[in-house]
């Protein structure tokens, strides 16, 4: 189901990567939709439904930890009538009279992840992650950095896993933020994604760095509860040492229930910390026992959430800003305007589709929407004039003024200047010195910066001419004659180097360092590449190549037909001159032969007999079939020596492979 799918791709973004793309009410209303349709088609439930699943599988380094009770996940819900139903159920379900009242909690719906702390005697002996609900990760030496999290505890019970939810102020995430900009780490989008990047860290030294703070909402497992209701219970857990939230309310009625929810949304802004709706709870616990849980939720609780929020206001201009890979990113700027307590003259447009989508033209009035801490977006043109001009996509970069295209089935547009783009600049460089492509030794990020910030180096073919800032360059800090001839040592190293790793260096898109040595097998150099690239039949040429396919071919043409591209491609072909390709295959006994490697060998990895196998003009296969011819068997070796024998192949230890090897 494609619905299913989109929902599992924004769970991944959000709880692995703690990068989401959409809005949290976009992903609500997708998942309200899955529901929808699963109400509709109960015979088409998926096991694997997001319905029926708590968060998300981690697939982080952490280790896992299982809950002793399962962290369970609550039921939203959009309206007060919704609310209402929620209540009405319960009452149902309990069989009560339409007199008996039902006492609720309310609290806030704090924006951040939820975590388990288990004491046992009184001291925490772990902290775990939701997870999946019932897997967590084990964040225990994590926790313990955050001075909201007791160590232990006076008068607990023997065990008792406490509940609640770690997150970032707003404040502290800002200073984060600049601090992360000052220092060039990553951005966090909000604060919810500060926190679970802060707190679900390998090395807890970088926990304990970071602003975390933690609230407790309920508990796990626990030798006994000493209270009859939630509202005592969680007062019993403050006593104990736990921070609770803000607004915390016992509720007499459904009415004063929504009340509270209008009370807490009215100040949400002011609130220190993001909140996304209000929890309600059954506040009697024999209740909460009886009522149980559905799936993934108790129907004992509730999260009525906040609607985005929105605003009214004029689309001013469209500026293009260029990404480091060169996208082409449209965003709106608007007539100042208060949405959720922040002034927002910014919106993203996304992409080129999206524009036209919204039918957007400079001068529309839109309304615009700031859901959680996401970038505002615009989600409707209030406007119907059609008589103003449209808004045209740029067909030229705006930073370096080279094409801008999109690729077909791709909405993105992206600059094709490459190596010359300054927005690009730096990505493009560190690209090129690294590993796989040119590999200049000493020359890291931090002084390709000073070096750009000096004007020396700003684009590739600069480094191999930074020689003649040498003098300039023994005068700077951290530098001596030493480090300074090495660095121009290792340049000079990479003079007449491999012509397929140079390619790689150039960043064409989707030419990765395998395609591009294809390419120099078939074209021997980058002087040839180019003149082939700008033929006429250029696309058919390339894509004759082995393992290269009509979006590589494309690639390659756009790239060379840009004049930029070509001066800094000829400079480079000038200064560096990189040798022409020569095949490293020889002529052997074993050329044209199939050869299986199994069992463990010793002297050589896996990988390096598959690389001395096909130097010598051999295929490397995985299974023995009729076309083996010979098979090396290392020590262990099992089912594949065992096929090989009864089909006759031959078949030979590593060490007279090794000895074939040294022969050829
Ligand atoms: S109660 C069995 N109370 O929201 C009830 N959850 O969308 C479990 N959350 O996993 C949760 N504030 O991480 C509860 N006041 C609050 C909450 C809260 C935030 C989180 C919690 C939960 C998620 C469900």
């Amino acid at each position: 189901m494609r619905l299913a799918r989109e929902i599992a791709k924004h769970d991944k973004l959000y709880h692995d990567r703690d990068d989401p793309e959409i809005s949290d009410a976009d992903y609500d209303a997708l998942v309200a939709e899955n529901r929808a349709l699963e109400a509709a088609f109960p015979h088409l439930v998926r096991d694997d439904s997001p319905s029926r699943k708590v968060g998300h599988t981690p697939s982080s380094p952490l280790s896992k930890v299982t809950h002793a009770q399962a962290m369970l996940s609550l039921d939203n819900a959009f309206s007060d009538e919704e609310v209402r139903d929620f209540v009405g159920r319960m009452r149902r379900f309990l069989s009560l009279g339409p007199d008996e009242p039902v006492v609720l909690t309310a609290e806030p719906k704090i924006d951040g992840l939820s975590c388990s702390l288990r004491y046992e005697d009184g001291r925490l002996v772990l902290a775990a992650t939701r997870g999946d609900g019932s897997v967590g990760e084990d964040v225990t030496a994590n926790a313990r950095t955050i001075s909201d999290v007791p160590q232990v505890l006076e008068d607990a019970p023997p065990v008792l896993e406490v509940r609640g939810e770690v997150y970032m102020a707003k404040d502290d995430f800002a200073a984060l933020n600049a601090r992360q900009e000052e220092l060039g780490g990553k951005i966090f989008a909000n604060p919810r994604n500060a926190a679970a990047g802060s707190f679900r860290q390998k090395d807890a030294s970088v926990t304990a760095a970071r602003p975390l703070r933690f609230f407790a909402h309920g508990w796990g497992e626990i030798s006994a509860e000493p209270k009859p209701t939630q509202e005592a219970m969680v007062r019993w857990l403050e006593e104990l040492g736990f921070p609770v939230a803000d607004h915390f309310t016992r509720c007499e009625t459904v009415e004063q229930a929504l009340g509270v929810y209008e009370t807490i949304g009215r100040e949400r802004g002011a609130l220190p910390y993001d909140i996304d709706g209000v929890v309600y709870k059954v506040d009697r616990l024999d209740w909460q026992h009886r009522l149980g849980q559905v799936a993934r939720a108790p129907r004992w609780a509730l999260a009525h959430k906040f609607p985005a929020e929105q605003a009214e206001t004029t689309l001013e201009a469209i500026d293009i800003q260029v990404g480091r890979t060169g996208k082409l990113t449209p965003v709106g700027r608007l007539a100042p305007v208060g949405v959720g307590g922040v002034i927002v003259s910014n919106v993203t447009l996304h992409n080129r589709d999206e524009i036209d989508r919204l039918g957007l033209r400079v001068g529309d009035r839109v309304r615009i929407q700031r859901a959680g801490d996401v970038i505002p977006q615009v989600v409707e043109n209030l406007t119907r004039d059609e008589k103003r001009a449209p808004y045209i996509f740029p067909d030229h970069c705006p930073e370096c003024g080279s094409e801008a295209v999109a690729e077909e089935s791709e909405v993105d547009v992206r600059c094709t200047g490459g190596l010359i783009c300054p927005a690009q600049r730096f990505e493009r460089l560190k690209h090129f010195v690294s590993r796989g492509a040119m590999d200049i030794d000493g020359l890291g990020a931090k002084s390709l910066e000073e070096f750009l910030a000096l004007g020396w180096v700003e684009k590739p073919s600069d480094i191999f001419i930074l020689r003649d800032h040498r003098d300039a360059l023994l005068g700077r800090e951290g530098w001596q004659e030493k480090s300074v001839d090495n660095l121009l040592a290792a340049i000079d190293a990479r003079r007449g180097f491999d012509p397929g790793r140079f390619l790689f260096g150039l960043g064409i898109r989707h030419v990765g360092a395998v395609t591009a040595k294809d390419l120099m097998k078939a074209f021997t150099n980058v002087a040839t590449l180019e003149r082939v690239a700008r033929s006429d039949d250029a696309i058919v040429q390339l894509s004759a190549v082995d393992g290269v396919g009509e979006v590589v071919a494309q690639a390659v043409v756009d790239f060379f037909h840009e004049e930029h591209n070509r001066e800094e491609v000829a400079r480079l072909l000038e200064r560096a001159a990189p040798a022409d390709y020569v095949s490293d295959v020889q002529d052997t006994a074993w050329s044209g032969k199939t050869i299986v490697f199994t069992g463990k060998l010793e002297s050589v990895s896996r990988d390096e007999a598959k690389a001395q196998a096909e130097r010598m003009g051999a295929k490397a296969a995985g299974s023995v079939s009729k076309k083996t011819d010979l098979l090396v068997a290392g020590p262990g070796a099992g089912s594949k020596l065992k096929k090989a024998q009864e089909m006759g192949v031959r078949t030979m230890t590593e060490e007279e492979w090794l000895a074939e090897v040294a022969k050829a």
